[in-house]
């Protein structure tokens, strides 16, 4: 597949893309999402295709208001609309029974449709003028980190999509926080820039997804955030091995009592949060071959963090 892609700042120009069928790629306050009409199965198709994502792997429609919603569901529960008033729009996704208009290729055969309403004006003034929910999982071929600049957009997919929608600079660089509201209680899937604490706080009786229950979010069994290079904990172990290794790379929030070619050292945990997928994705561009990054707690955004690297970090 080879076609001509444009990077445009024009919201009306993408949208037209979106409008013929064809995916675009486009900036949304967590990362960039890789979008096609939620009704369209052969638009959405394409989207499977160009990432290479597995078939049973279903995406987030994405809306630019809240009556919307009506548009996907058979019905909103208690704690959706909880979440709904509180954190729409914004980076968090809800899920939800689906009605019959939704295809099954966009929930990838469940009877649930993940929903989210991005903060970001630009991204909602693209889906308005879209006239449809845009269904869009991040734009970055599957396994790869997650892009949160236009350009990484453009290394993943250039020839292979006809249309990047340029916007405004991604603002948090984690991918939103999913929460199952299909089932009570409400179960989070994927820890993002929303917390469990904050979701705690408006409904009590949240959990966090348990590792060893039946696969609940089918991405969560696949490979993913993994750049070419290693990515190793930092440990007292390890310690001596990286410090005189030219090829190696460091990410964290505290100082290494080692020597890199390359350090990051992040100013808070959102920090660490929203410089994670750049980092991973420069340290490949400039041929490191291991990248150690620092453990956090996992309370507040280290949750995420700790998702993102612990998964990372699986791939080896
Ligand atoms: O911030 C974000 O969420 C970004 C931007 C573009 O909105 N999107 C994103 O999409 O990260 P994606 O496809 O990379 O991740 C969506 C996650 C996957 O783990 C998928 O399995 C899960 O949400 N998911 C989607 N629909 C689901 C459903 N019906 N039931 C359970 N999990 C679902
Ligand atoms: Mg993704």
């Amino acid at each position: 597949m080879c076609v001509k892609t444009i990077v445009t700042t024009s919201v009306l120009k993408a949208a037209s893309f979106i409008r013929k069928g064809e995916t675009v790629a486009f900036p949304t306050e967590t990362v960039y999402g890789l979008g096609a009409d939620c009704f369209n199965e052969k638009a959405v198709m394409k989207i499977f295709k160009v990432k290479g994502r597995a078939s049973d792997n279903p995406l987030i429609v994405h809306i630019h208001t809240k009556s919307q919603i009506r548009l996907l569901v058979r019905e909103i529960t208690e704690s959706a609309y909880r979440i709904i008033k509180k954190f729409f729009p914004g980076p968090v996704t809800v899920i939800l029974e689906k009605n019959d208009l939704v295809p099954h290729l966009v929930t990838a055969g469940l009877n649930t449709v993940a929903i989210r309403m991005p903060s970001m004006k630009f991204t909602r003034e693209f889906i308005k003028k879209c006239g449809v929910p845009i269904a869009a999982p991040s734009a970055n071929i599957s396994g790869k980190p997650s892009s949160v600049t236009w350009e990484h957009v453009q290394n993943d997919f250039k020839g292979r999509i006809p249309c990047i929608l340029k916007g405004p600079e991604v603002k948090y660089g984690i991918e939103s926080t999913v929460v199952d509201c299909s089932v009570e209680p409400p179960v989070l899937l994927r820890p993002g820039k929303i917390t469990l604490e904050e979701l705690q706080r408006i409904i009590p009786e949240i959990t966090l997804v348990n590792k060893s229950s039946k696969i609940k979010s089918p991405g969560m069994k696949y490979r993913h955030y993994s750049p070419e290079a290693k990515v190793i904990f930092w440990n007292t172990e390890n310690r001596k091995l990286a410090a005189d290794n030219e090829n190696s790379a460091y990410i964290g929030l505290n100082k290494p009592d080692a020597s890199f070619r390359k350090i990051k050292i992040c100013k808070s945990p959102e920090d660490y949060a929203s410089s994670l997928f750049s980092f991973f994705r420069e340290c490949d561009r400039e041929g490191f071959k291991k990248i150690y990054v620092q453990k956090v707690q996992r309370t507040g955004i280290g949750l995420a963090i700790m998702n993102r690297l612990d998964k990372a970090a699986a791939r080896q």
